[in-house]
């Protein structure tokens, strides 16, 4: 049985649930918001059995249902409104994460696999770890996956189609992303002008998007959908996510978006070789990251 838990019934849970269908056997939604996850179900049934798919899609407003799952993705939070850093969400779905948290710290989902959505991500999946004891392999963030697809349509738009390790976008899921310059330069050709375009461009791409239509959905969705089949296939597909680090590429406690081999026993980081200067802006991203967990009181130690 491959059991997804949607913690957050809103349009990116919901997409990501749509994107799910065909890979579950049960999706379970939960809001706090009456009826909506339950009224979302129905309308992703609908869905289903359009499809010709045997998955049963539940909705419910208890979240202690959902425990005993092989994937929780967590969604539920504010989303940014344009003009917002996803930093500046902090305030307001710090709590959120640690009420969630809570109900995951007891222990009893040893084989749970957790994907972190809600932003500032690469903080808040820290905390989640933090809260919760999970061994930190079960954990991860929705980051560079999706920092990828947006990497990749900004080279495709340019005639070029990035693959492998160079298109993975590492560091903080937000202002302090890294693109693998030296990587790309060497592969692609491509002078630092272009790059730095290239950077600028997917630093940005969220923000256009949620400045024309109020919020990125089907990106973050499928994106989530990509992180949940590697993991109930154990593909064991290496894929950018922030990880809880332990002294991997000289960084430990914070979360940031490293490569991991995704599989059922969820997220292992892998070491892969960077440039001197790769390195250098991984490593600050990991500063602002921590600088921030420091001052909500998960500063390490
Ligand atoms: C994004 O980049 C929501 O942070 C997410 O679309």
């Amino acid at each position: 049985m491959r059991r997804i838990g949607i913690i957050g019934s809103g349009k990116v849970g919901c997409s990501a649930a749509s994107f799910l269908l065909a890979e579950a056997d049960e999706i379970l939604l939960y809001d706090i918001v009456p009826r909506l996850p339950v009224g979302e179900a129905l309308d992703l049934q609908n869905a289903a059995e359009a499809l010709g798919l045997n998955v049963q899609v539940k909705g419910t407003s208890d979240l202690s249902l959902l425990h005993g799952l092989d994937v929780v993705i967590v969604t539920a939070g504010f989303g940014r409104t344009p003009g917002m850093s996803r930093m500046d969400l902090l305030n307001r779905n710090l709590p959120i994460i640690e009420g969630i948290a809570r109900e995951y710290a007891g222990g009893e989902d040893g084989g749970t696999v957790f994907i972190i959505v809600t932003n500032p991500v690469d903080v808040l999946t820290y905390v989640f770890w933090r809260r919760t004891g999970v061994e930190r392999h079960r954990v991860a963030g929705l980051s560079g996956v999706l920092d990828s697809s947006r990497l990749k349509t900004i080279m495709r738009s340019r005639g070029i189609r990035v693959s492998g390790l160079s298109s993975f976008v590492l560091g903080e899921h937000g202002e302090n992303m890294v693109i693998l310059r030296d990587r790309m330069r060497r592969e692609y050709g491509l002078s630092d002008a272009e790059l730095d375009t290239v950077q600028s461009e997917t630093v940005k791409a969220a923000a256009e998007i949620i400045s024309m239509k109020g919020a990125t959905v089907h990106g973050p969705g499928a994106s989530i959908a990509r992180m949940v089949k590697a993991v109930l296939s154990d593909s064991r597909e290496v894929l950018p996510a922030s990880a809880v680090l332990n002294g991997e590429y000289g960084i430990r406690n914070v979360c940031l978006g490293v490569p991991v081999e995704a599989g059922r026993n969820g997220f292992r980081i892998v070491q892969e070789k960077l440039s001197e200067n790769e390195e250098s802006m991984l490593r600050k991203a990991a500063e602002n990251v921590s600088k921030v967990l420091g001052q909500i009181g998960y500063g390490a130690g």
